[in-house]
């Protein structure tokens, strides 16, 4: 007999509801918040208020789309965390009444964790899943994690960032060369017609598997303020030649670690994950190192890489095959805490 999960993800600024029967996607229904963009940033009281009004209809529409009614619902999996407290409640707090209106349990989600378990999502595409154990490079707006995948339910952290994630990066850069939120996007358009080589920002040099990104940040904040004392239209003139070399650094970055971790772990299964995987260089680039190292790549689909509801359901669903219900008592977490 299948089984049909109900995902729901409200960690920032997105609310979705999708619905999975085992492994294969009926529906991915998502409601963005153009409310933020006027801001330059997400405004979390904003953003939760937000979450209350779409979600009952974000909801509505992943059965109707999906077919089905929600009676035919085994169980609903929800992100606990990380993210904003106040979004991360209402998701919460409907996945909790709604499964208890339908007599059927609930499923805690790691944001994280879910952005990883999106490349055992099923379609029509039959999209190639990685074999156990693999590394996924997982690159979000709040996280930048090397992540050793032994199973769905067994994940090590073995790298990760001190400072800033690496969407930060991308979106700091884009509101100092003001650039609408989010800026990764703009940076990925922008970075197509500009030189990758035009601009050279500085690699950290950290130990490990670890990355930082703050430093490159403020070098480029502070080459950009002298530059503009002796042309106030630097930015304008440049901003194609900017995108693209500072997008190239952050892939830079970002492969130098993952290429470490390959070779320590010896593992030449490599995924990447999160809304920053979505970006068309850090993609290329990941071919290139593919074909020059012999590894066997994971990219999700656009749709899979950035928030959504499809990816919470997936691990769920995996979740679900162990057992593992949550209580209704329990409440979000801000922070990670895988
Ligand atoms: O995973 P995600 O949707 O939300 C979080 O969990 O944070 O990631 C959002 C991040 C933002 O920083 C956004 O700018 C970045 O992903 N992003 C991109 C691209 N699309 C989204 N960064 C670079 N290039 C893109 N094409
Ligand atoms: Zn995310």
């Amino acid at each position: 007999m299948s089984t049909y999960i109900l995902g729901i993800e409200s960690s920032c600024d997105d609310t979705s509801a999708a619905v999975l029967k085992d492994t294969y996607i009926l529906s991915n229904a998502i409601a963005n918040q153009d409310i933020h963009k006027t801001y330059g940033g997400v405004v979390p009281e904003l953003a939760s208020r937000a979450h209350q009004q779409n979600i009952i209809p974000v909801v509505e529409v992943a059965l109707r789309k999906a077919k089905i009614t929600k009676k035919q619902l085994n169980a609903i999996a929800f992100t606990r965390g990380p993210g904003l407290l106040g979004s991360l409640l209402v998701g919460t707090s409907f996945a909790k009444s709604f499964a208890m209106g339908l007599g059927i349990p609930i499923i805690e989600v790691d944001h994280l964790k879910a952005h990883i378990l999106s490349h055992f999502i099923d379609d029509d595409d039959h999209n190639p899943h990685p074999q156990f154990p693999f590394i996924c490079l997982t690159v979000s707006g709040g996280h930048t994690q090397i992540v050793k995948v032994n199973s769905p339910n067994q994940m090590k952290i073995i790298g990760s960032t001190i400072d800033d994630a690496a969407g930060e990066a991308f979106d700091k850069a884009a509101k100092i060369m003001g650039l609408p939120y989010p800026g990764g996007p703009e940076i990925d358009k922008l970075a197509r017609i500009g030189h990758p080589d035009a601009f050279t920002f500085p690699e950290p040099n950290m130990q490990g598997l670890d990355y930082s990104f703050s430093g490159l940040k403020t070098s480029f904040l502070y080459f950009l303020r002298d530059r503009l004392k002796e042309d106030e239209q630097f930015i304008e003139k440049n901003k194609a030649d900017l995108s693209a070399s500072l997008q190239q650094t952050i892939i830079r970055i970002l492969l130098k670690k993952l290429k470490k971790a390959a070779k320590e772990t010896g593992i030449n299964e490599i995924a990447i994950a999160g809304g920053v995987s979505a970006n068309s260089g850090l993609r290329q680039a990941m071919q290139l190192t593919a074909e020059e190292l012999g590894w066997n790549i994971y990219i999700p689909k656009l749709q899979y890489s950035t928030d959504n509801a499809a990816m919470i359901a997936i691990a769920g669903y995996f979740k679900y095959l162990n057992g593992d219900f949550a209580s209704q008592n329990l409440t979000p977490y801000s922070k990670s805490r895988f």
